[in-house]
């Protein structure tokens, strides 16, 4: 039922691969037993796609996003980015990584936080450094806020910032840990809404890891669904109507969402 799930534009297109993961496994050794974080993943994901992976916790959600970014390696098999390998792209280019809460540099403000990644990749001069990042705060909507500090911002202002900073070097690719779930139901609908336009401004790929259903839905291309023990990919399902404010009155979403709760669900 989930594989004729009706496909997207996307779908069609013959577009590139941003992300190719081929029958990754991940263990880790513990004290007693060795936790098996990931088990065969495979994956592709389209060059400007947006991809969701959703699954309970301990699924290896994280750790795979980990994996992509090169942040550690995996036990077995193979992971491709823009066709290089994870240690050869990041030579040239940077992943852009949010995460769930801002971390952002208390003692820094707005501004200085959103410029720093370009210091530290001495990209730019001290002018330029701080015209994109004034370009950044404008496209997250915060230009008025570059002088304070973070502790002076609301939750949702922090992790706008935190996305500025992580699009400050241009990647072309952005990986969100659940960069929304410390926010209030009504913040974070106001947060899909400003990263679909930030996406759509910007055309990066997304990867973005959630434990909401409605939120992989509506910001989704496509959606990965894992499930624990071992970590493992159970689908993978193109989104009916994705970014459609209108698409929850709809009976094919209520369909697709009824079909991805039971495939969360069951054991
Ligand atoms: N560095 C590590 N050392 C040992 N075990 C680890 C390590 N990182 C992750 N794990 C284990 O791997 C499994 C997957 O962890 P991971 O953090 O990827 O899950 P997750 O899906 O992101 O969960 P959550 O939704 O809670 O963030 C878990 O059982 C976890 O304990
Ligand atoms: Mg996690």
């Amino acid at each position: 039922m989930l594989a004729s799930s009706r496909a997207t534009e996307t779908d069609r297109l013959p577009a590139k691969p941003a992300v190719e993961i081929e029958n990754v496994s991940m263990s880790f050794p513990g004290r007693k037993n060795t936790v098996d974080a990931l088990s065969n993943v495979n994956m592709t994901i389209r060059r400007n796609e947006f991809v969701s992976i959703i699954g309970r916790s301990g699924c290896g959600k994280s750790t795979l996003l980990r994996i992509i970014s090169h942040l550690i390696q995996p036990t077995s098999g193979n992971v491709k980015v823009h066709g290089l390998s994870p240690s050869d792209y990041q030579l040239t280019k940077k992943f852009g990584f949010v995460f769930q809460d801002a971390s952002l540099f208390a003692w820094k403000t707005v501004l200085e936080n959103v410029e720093l990644p370009l210091e530290i990749l001495g990209m730019g001069t001290k002018s330029e450094r701080h015209e994109r990042a004034m370009e950044l705060l404008r496209l997250v909507q915060l230009e008025g806020f570059r002088d304070h500090y973070p502790a002076q911002l609301s939750g949702g202002m922090r992790q706008r910032v935190s996305i500025a900073r992580a699009l400050s070097y241009e990647p072309d690719i952005l990986l969100m840990d659940e960069p929304f779930g410390a926010l209030d139901d009504f913040t974070r609908r106001e947060m899909h809404d400003e990263l679909i336009r930030i996406w759509k401004a910007r055309r990066f790929t997304a990867i973005f890891v959630t434990h909401s259903l409605p939120e992989a839905m509506y910001l989704s291309d496509r959606i990965a669904v894992m499930a624990p023990r071992p970590g493992r990919v159970k689908a993978m399902v193109a989104v009916t109507d994705p970014r459609d404010p209108d698409a929850r009155k709809k009976p094919d979403y209520l369909r697709q969402i009824e079909d991805l709760e039971a495939l969360l669900h069951e054991h």
